[in-house]
């Protein structure tokens, strides 16, 4: 025993040096903020949603993709409720690259990739051509697809806030933030390869929405949440249903039940 108080002590003093270490690149926990859908009566703003759009498209789309959104999801149900004309509309204002021409060419005489406008059935293009290229403009670090973002990480929406609203704080006195890197402290490891994305007045919001950093946080965040489960609230409303239902088949088995058995105690 008095041969393991020693060793214990030195254990000990290893965890706690190594946990003193951790803590300053340890990851804050995310932002807890409200949402409208939240809870099993949860649906999305659709407000919130157009606006988010617009955020993705005109701040986060230079540098992420959102491969599995196709652009006939943004008029479909549960959707951010654009009209079938909007969203081609949309879709035009897009380059997608362009299938073979008639002599098997998909790029010109310059080399460039040949381009036709979107239509419903495409997906939001890539911003780079390759991940090379996404890492070569992003100092090595690859912006992931934001499709899934929501549902990858732990915190989902409250996560993907406090990331895009977490920059410009002092880092901590002794904190190193690594060159071409900034200071996230939401962040694993704290050093983010990402510049802040969100600036007030970034976007310009048609409905008179105050362009905050806050606002535009919230609407992105409920827009990419939409795309990681566009399915939410027909999964709500379903449930809704079954519930109902069964309560329904409650009260009648229970009328049921007195029925059959009316006077026979
Ligand atoms: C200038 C390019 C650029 C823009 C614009 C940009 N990002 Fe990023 N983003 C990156 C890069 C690069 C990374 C990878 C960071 C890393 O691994 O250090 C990243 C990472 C992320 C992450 C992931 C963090 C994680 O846990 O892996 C999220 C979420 C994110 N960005 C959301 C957004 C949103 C939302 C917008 C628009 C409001 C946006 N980004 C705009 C470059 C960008």
């Amino acid at each position: 025993m008095r041969r393991l108080l020693p060793l214990a002590a030195v254990f000990a003093a290893l965890c706690c040096s190594a946990g003193m270490a951790q803590t300053a690149s340890e990851p804050l926990p995310p932002k807890e903020m409200n949402w409208s859908f939240d809870g099993v009566f949860g649906t999305y703003d659709r407000g919130a949603l157009q606006r988010g759009f617009q955020v993705y498209k005109e701040v986060c789309s230079s540098c992420h993709s959102l491969n599995m959104v196709a652009f006939h999801d943004l008029a479909g149900p549960g959707g951010p409720g654009f009209t079938e004309l909007q969203a081609k509309a949309i879709a035009a204002g897009y380059k997608i690259p362009a299938e073979p021409n008639d002599r098997g060419e998909i790029t010109d005489d310059r080399g460039n990739r040949l381009t036709r406008p979107g239509v419903l059935a495409d997906h939001f293009p890539q911003p780079f051509p390759n991940e090379q290229a996404a890492r070569a403009n992003n100092g090595g670090a690859l912006p992931p697809d934001l499709s899934l973002i929501i549902k990858a990480r732990n915190g989902g929406p409250n996560y993907v806030y406090s990331i895009i609203t977490g920059f410009g704080r002092a880092p901590p006195h002794g904190f190193t933030v690594m060159s071409g890197k900034y200071y996230n402290p939401y962040f694993a490891g704290r050093n983010i390869s990402m510049p802040p994305p969100l600036n007030k007045g970034s976007v310009s919001f048609s409905d008179g929405t105050p362009a905050t950093v806050s606002n535009e946080a919230k609407a992105v965040v409920t827009f990419l949440s939409w795309a990681s489960e566009p399915q939410l609230e027909a999964r709500h409303r379903i449930g809704f249903e079954v519930l109902a239902f069964l309560v329904l088949l409650a009260g009648l088995l229970f009328l049921t039940y007195r029925k059959v058995w009316h006077g026979k105690h």
